[in-house]
């Protein structure tokens, strides 16, 4: 068994997973959700004094499983450095107690293997990752074959619904908010421009900084406080610049099988529109479990497992966090 610890940002989980049959025999996750919602967004050494908490009481519970494990894996990159450390430095505790190999999991391979919790992985695939950390699209022919063919140049698609809910004094996370205050709103009753048009429409990244600055535009001048109708223009201009972007990548390339993930491939409307999308070129939509598109610690056991296999440890003095990943 393997047991993986995932605290890149504002989750706190651990999970054992069987080597053999890649099965989940234990998951929690404890999320800090209520904590930084006061602030509208995440507080990193408010994240880091959560995470030194809340891992050492998940370890309790999976001390039945210490004398079965093969090895521990960790999330070592991307993420907030102060967060990321809690969790390396208990990898490293767990290695060294028990004489286990330790392995160092990049956080964006886990959302990747989300699709293949407890599944039998399966490439290649074009995959679409939607966060609160990244927007980017990557071809996938294996675990040591990815490739990144766009990414966002400044915020990603989720950090701009967390930004846009804290403008609207909505809480966090903000996906899910704008995402429900969308639903009685009128997505055409603002024309915000769609992002990296014109010029730039050949330009095969991404770019929310300049919708989410016309968004608080928008808000300051809506003095009743009813922000349905921006939400939900908000949430179609962000969805349509994904689509516009991808239908680029389409025009040249035609893949079999495309993947969401991440935490805000939990979005409705952007999932109905990608399928849209899919349909005329034929390609197969894959998605993660809805409870595996947020950070968890089952998708870093997953990768983990392939990472065994292939003998791809760390050294205990060598395994360092790295905030940006090279990805
Ligand atoms: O993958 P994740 O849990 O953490 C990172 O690796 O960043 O993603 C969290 C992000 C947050 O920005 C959150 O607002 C966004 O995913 N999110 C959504 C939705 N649910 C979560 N964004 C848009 N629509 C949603 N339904
Ligand atoms: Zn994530």
């Amino acid at each position: 068994m393997i047991l993986s610890i995932e605290s890149s940002c504002d989750d706190s989980a651990i999970a054992i997973t069987e080597i053999s049959t890649c099965r989940l025999l234990f998951h929690k996750k404890i999320s800090q959700e209520l904590e930084h919602s006061v602030y509208g967004g995440v507080v990193p050494e408010l994240a880091a004094r959560l995470h030194a908490e809340a891992l050492p009481k998940i370890l309790q519970e999976c001390e039945p499983y210490f004398k079965d494990l093969k090895a521990v894996a960790v999330t070592s990159t991307p993420g907030l450095a102060v967060t990321l450390v809690e969790g390396v430095t208990m990898a490293k505790a767990v290695a060294v107690a028990l004489g286990i190999p330790l392995i160092g999991v990049n956080h964006l391979i886990g959302h990747i293997y989300s699709l293949f919790i407890e599944k039998e992985a399966h490439f290649p695939l074009t995959v679409l990752l939607v966060s609160g950390g990244h927007t980017q699209v990557m071809e996938v022919k294996s675990l040591t074959e990815i490739t990144t063919v766009a990414k966002s140049m400044d915020d990603s698609f989720g950090e701009s619904f967390d930004k846009v809910a804290k403008m609207m004094g909505l809480g966090y996370p903000g996906g899910p908010l704008i995402q429900e205050l969308a639903k009685n709103g009128d997505r055409k009753k603002y024309h915000f421009t769609i992002p990296l048009q014109g010029k730039q429409s050949s330009l095969l990244a991404f770019s929310y900084s300049g919708l989410k600055n016309a968004v608080r535009l928008a808000v300051e001048k809506e003095e009743k406080g009813n922000y349905a109708d921006i939400a939900a223009s908000f949430e179609h201009v962000a969805t349509e610049h994904i689509i516009h972007k991808l239908k680029k990548y389409f025009q040249t390339h035609s893949p079999k099988t495309f993947a969401i993930v991440g935490g805000a491939s939990a979005n409705l409307y952007l999932r109905s529109q990608i399928e849209a999308l899919l349909k005329p070129h034929g390609a197969g939509l894959l998605l993660s479990e809805l409870k595996y598109c947020s950070d968890n610690a089952a998708m870093i056991g997953r990768v983990a497992v392939e990472m065994y296999e292939k003998k791809m440890f760390s050294r205990l003095d060598a395994l360092d966090v790295s905030p940006r990943s090279s990805l």
